[in-house]
Order: structure tokens, then sequence, then C-alpha cells
């Protein structure tokens, strides 16, 4: 049987009507949320990424700024310049595009950002937040998927979750919130000996490695929830997750597509953690 696809553009289209309806609430208190994005360098898929997301501000009705700096700009630039962010009222969210070129000291600049206006929740303060459970802003991306996961009613207590990749932006938040939820969670990445026996394990898998297809059908519990947080660019330039969805689809029992699975939710949980630091800013308990 083929599994249940998880429509993350649906989803993501209606947080991102939801989020418009409350900006226009708050307009007309005379408070309008502000994101600034900081980007420094070329990379092409930062680029896209950071489009996506200006774009998607104007279409909520989010004010938001763009600072592009070259890739040559000085660790004391991006810090002058994130201050100067860290004290404007008129932004409340403040995002670093990462990878940042690697002759920049990028903890010293995330650790800038104010923690109230860190909306990618890359401060360590929202990190040990969301590590001893306290309220905080949670990285977009697995945030995301966990309002997936919640959508189609996954149960998650004392199920086994399978996270495939450490980062500190997906693997290890995504980790932390499935653990939340009263999951058994594993980690596993690329040292991992047997990933199949572990991946087999899993009620939940949520692969986050960059690297395309490497979950194959054989790899996959019959019904299990599949989540491909993966985005790999093929020599052919199409777009493949992580798994390898026309095998995986015919063992799982939900799964998330590539295109149009949990990228579109990344960008919708950014502008619902933007929302509600504008709604803190102003004194409102959100
Ligand atoms: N690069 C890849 N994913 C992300 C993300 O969620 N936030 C930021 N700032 N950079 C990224």
């Amino acid at each position: 049987m083929s599994a249940r696809i998880i429509d993350g553009k649906a989803l993501a289209a209606s947080v991102r009507a939801s989020v418009r309806d409350e900006v226009s609430v708050l307009a007309a208190r005379g408070i309008r949320p502000g994101l600034a994005v900081i980007i420094a360098g070329k990379d092409p898929a930062s680029q896209v990424y950071v489009r996506n997301k200006l774009r998607a501000c104007e279409e909520v009705g989010v004010h938001s700024e763009l600072l592009a700096f070259p890739a040559d700009v000085s660790d004391a630039t991006l810090i002058g310049s994130i201050e100067g962010l860290n004290r404007d009222p008129a932004i409340h969210g403040i995002l670093v595009q990462l990878p940042l070129p690697k002759s920049l000291d990028a903890a010293r600049i995330l650790a800038t950002v104010s923690p109230a206006k860190d909306v990618d929740g890359f401060h360590l303060e929202n990190i040990g937040a969301l590590v001893t459970g306290q309220a905080g802003f949670v990285p977009c991306t697995p945030a995301g998927v966990m309002r997936m996961l919640a959508q189609e009613n996954l149960p998650l207590a004392g199920r086994h979750a399978v996270v495939l990749g450490r980062s500190n932006i997906v693997g290890k938040p995504m980790a932390l919130l499935l653990l939340q939820k009263d999951a058994t969670v594993t980690i596993c990445h690329s040292k991992s000996s047997d990933l199949a026996a572990i991946t087999r394990q899993a009620d939940v898998l949520v692969a986050a490695v960059g690297r395309a297809k490497l979950v194959t059908a054989d790899m996959v519990k019959p019904g299990a929830c599949v989540i491909d947080v993966g985005v790999n660019r093929l020599a052919d330039g199409s777009l493949a997750g992580d798994v390898d969805f026309a095998s995986v689809k015919e063992i799982a029992g939900l799964i998330t597509p590539v295109p149009g699975g949990v990228g579109p939710m990344t960008i919708a949980l950014l502008l619902v953690n933007t929302l509600r630091a504008a709604r803190l800013a102003a004194g409102e308990r959100a």
C-alpha cells in the first residue's frame, strides 16, 4: 500500500494565512512585526532561501529588511550591524542566514543576536530553554516538522523516533522536541554503524543529513512516518530529499515529499516566530 503524503505546502499556506490574520489584528493597534535578514556572500542556495523568506514576509504584511554583505565582511561589521538591529524598535526578529563564510566567527555572531529577537532559535539562551523545556524560540525547521506531526495527530509518546543527522539547526533540536513529546529518541549520524538496523525500528524517521536518497525502502518499518528534511541538488538540476521517495512511499504509512514538504513549513514557522517576537515586545503574552 502506498503511504499518505503529508502536504507541507498546503499546511504552510494555512499557517501563513493565520499569521496574516494576526498581523492585521496587531496593525489595528499600530504594531507591525519586522524581520531583518542578514546574508554574507553569494551562496546560491542561501540566496534562494533568503528571497523566499522575504517574499513570505511581504505576503503576510510583516515588514522585512535585507542586509547583504560581501563574503569578505569582517566579524566586527556584522556584529555592529546586529547590535544596531537589537536596538531598532521596528525590528522584532533577526535572522543570520547560515552557512556564513568560513572566515567569520559564526558562534560569536549568533551570540550577538538579542535572545528576544532570535527568531531562528540559534542563541545559546534559546537552545538552553529548549534543552530544559522552557519557553523560548525554537528553530524553524524542527518546529515546522512538529506542526506537521501534530496536524496528523501522530502519537509520539512511547514511540521510537529516529533522527538522522545531528546538526545544530535540525538534528539536535528535532531530537529534543520529540523527546519533549515523550518519544524514545535515537540520533544517528555519519559515524553510526548499521544505520538500517536502527532506522528499521523507527515509528517516526526524520532524515536531515543532506545526502540524496540515503533512506531506502529496506531501511523503513512498514507503516512508519517518514519526514524528509533534505534538499539536495542532483546532477540534472532537479531536487531530491534524503529519502528515496519512490520506493519508501510504498512501505511508509506517512511521508513528506521534496519539494513541497518540510521546506514551506520552515518559512511558515519563521513568520510564526517573528509574530510572537513582536507580540512579546509589545508586552503581550505570546
Ligand atoms: N540555513 C539552512 N537552514 C537555515 C535556517 O533555518 N536558518 C538560517 N538562518 N540559516 C539556515
